[in-house]
């Protein structure tokens, strides 16, 4: 703590601030392996792999994955080496409920996450723990998945469940991870349960998840929060969009609204709801498609005022900016999968100087980031943010990875000048991801892992990247250029 102070005042202006906390991330299907260990559920992403392997780049799947059920103790130990002050890593419905219901829990599950928590919390690393990272229990989507309202009460049951078992160790709660993927690419085939009903079952799954979030929210506040003083709130996937060309600006206005404020303008705004103009447009558009009511569901009054306020800290992920244009007549369009592509008719690009990644829907831009986070603040106040995913995809073949540590580097420096020049108010950063992992569509063909994980390996060995050493460097001084530190310690 005294080496880092000294750190920090050699090199004030790229300091984060005492108390900004750094961590890293995982979920569940994508590291555990372990698919039918014990009494475990089948979830939807289980089904997908299985029943449709052509789905996933190289045909691969989370069966094993890093094997993280048998390796976690490897694992706390990697979160030591980073220095990190919290581990996000999300919970399996159905290693812990294997019907989905909480008529029975799953001891060995429970066992699993309890083993895991304790574990951490004896190193010293908080434990940031997510609810919902996109394994739903296979019986519920047979159900309806998403789009059944009664989903609700559901996730709430297995919230008050999962509260129960570590509420009396855990802080930090996300209920979801990153509707958009959930709602929008789940109904768009590309992600399990690899439906086709965009702009239909994607709203209803869009209505049901922010209701869920706000159940699972109000019920912590009610009978946990008195007990433990957590806190809860969910984490959305924001890209930053800049238009094309001037043309292209109310498009970009719309394009923000269906996929940034769809899932904030509900929960952070002062009148809760949808998004007005989105509302309108959408509502516009289906009369004249000759539906009969919006595509988009309505809350009643009640859900406006249950899901309005139903947050503790703003939670957001970042990797990208994309560039809006108007789709031309036939043109084909999908360059990612989300529901503004088709709904609005647009086509989302990147300037040719933003470098590319592994991943098709990823360049980089790192002052895109702090345009987002200066529109957050501009649009819902001063709430705390926590940045709860960022970082690279490569083709995980370099121990060397120097295009991620500037990626890391040069992002970070975006969310500093985000809270010094602009007054946003930042308070956690996490790295994506601790270790390559299961990269869902892609497979393991694109790696975001500040290890590399050798996946041909039974013991499925991990080997700190260049990258894991800056990051250890950042989370340790809290300064963003420790990594020339390191580069001067560079036999660490
Ligand atoms: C678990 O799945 C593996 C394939 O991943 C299979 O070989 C094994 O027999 C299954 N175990 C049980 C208990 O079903």
């Amino acid at each position: 703590l005294v080496y880092s102070a000294v750190l920090c005042v050699a090199a004030a202006e790229r300091c984060f601030p005492d108390g900004f906390k750094f961590g890293t991330a995982t979920a569940s299907y994508q590291i555990e392996g372990g698919w039918n260990a014990s009494d475990k559920g089948e979830s939807i992403w289980d089904r997908f792999v299985h029943s449709r392997p052509e789905a996933i780049g190289d045909r691969s799947n989370g069966d094993v994955a890093c094997d993280s059920y048998h390796k976690w103790r490897d694992d706390i130990q990697l979160l030591e080496d980073l220095n990190v002050d919290f581990y996000r890593f999300s919970i399996s419905w159905p290693r812990v409920l294997p019907t989905g219901f909480p008529n029975r829990v799953s001891e060995d599950g429970a066992r699993y996450y309890g083993d895991l928590i304790d574990g951490l919390l004896g190193n010293g690393i908080e434990p940031v723990v997510t609810l919902y990272h996109w394994d739903l229990p296979q019986p519920l989507q047979d159900l309806g998945g998403w789009t059944n309202p009664l989903i609700s009460e559901w996730f709430a049951d297995y919230a008050r469940v999962i509260y129960d078992l570590y509420g009396d160790r855990v802080n930090t709660w996300v209920t979801f991870n990153e509707p958009t993927a959930i709602c929008d690419i789940g109904y768009n085939d590309a992600l399990a349960p690899g439906l086709e009903s965009e702009g239909r079952g994607s709203y209803l799954c869009t209505k049901h998840v922010l209701l869920a979030h706000a159940k699972a929210y109000r019920l912590y506040e009610k009978e946990f929060k008195p007990k433990y003083q957590g806190q809860v709130s969910l984490t959305n996937h924001m890209m930053w969009f800049e238009p094309e060309t001037e043309a292209d600006t109310e498009l970009t206005e719309l394009v923000k609204a269906i996929s940034i404020d769809r899932y904030c303008y509900p929960i952070f705004s002062a009148t809760g709801g949808w998004p007005p103009a989105l509302e309108r447009y959408i509502a516009q558009k289906s009369a004249e498609e000759g539906e009969p009511r919006s595509r988009l569901p309505p809350f009643t009054q009640e859900e406006i005022q249950l899901i309005r306020g139903s947050y503790d800290y703003l939670g957001l992920n970042h990797y990208t900016t994309r560039t809006v244009r108007r789709a031309a007549a036939g043109e084909e369009i999908g360059t990612y999968l989300f529901e503004g592509v088709k709904e609005l008719g647009v086509t989302l690009g990147a300037r040719p100087e933003w470098p590319t990644t592994m991943s098709t829907w990823f360049t980089v831009y790192p002052p895109g980031f702090r345009a987002l986070l200066s529109y957050v603040k501009q649009q819902y106040g001063d709430v705390g943010i926590f940045i709860m995913e960022n970082g690279l995809s490569d083709s995980g073949t370099d121990l060397d990875d120097q295009p991620r540590v500037d990626y890391y580097r040069d992002y970070l420096e975006q969310v500093l000048l985000a809270m010094e020049e602009d007054g946003v108010q930042v308070v956690g950063y996490t790295a994506w991801s601790l270790m390559d992992n299961f990269e869902w569509m892609d497979g393991y063909q694109s790696r975001f892992g500040l290890h590399h994980v050798d996946f041909t390996s039974p013991s499925r060995t991990r080997t700190a990247r260049r990258s894991a050493k800056y990051y250890a460097a950042v989370a340790r001084t809290k300064d963003i250029d420790a990594k020339y530190e390191f580069d001067k310690m560079a036999e660490l």
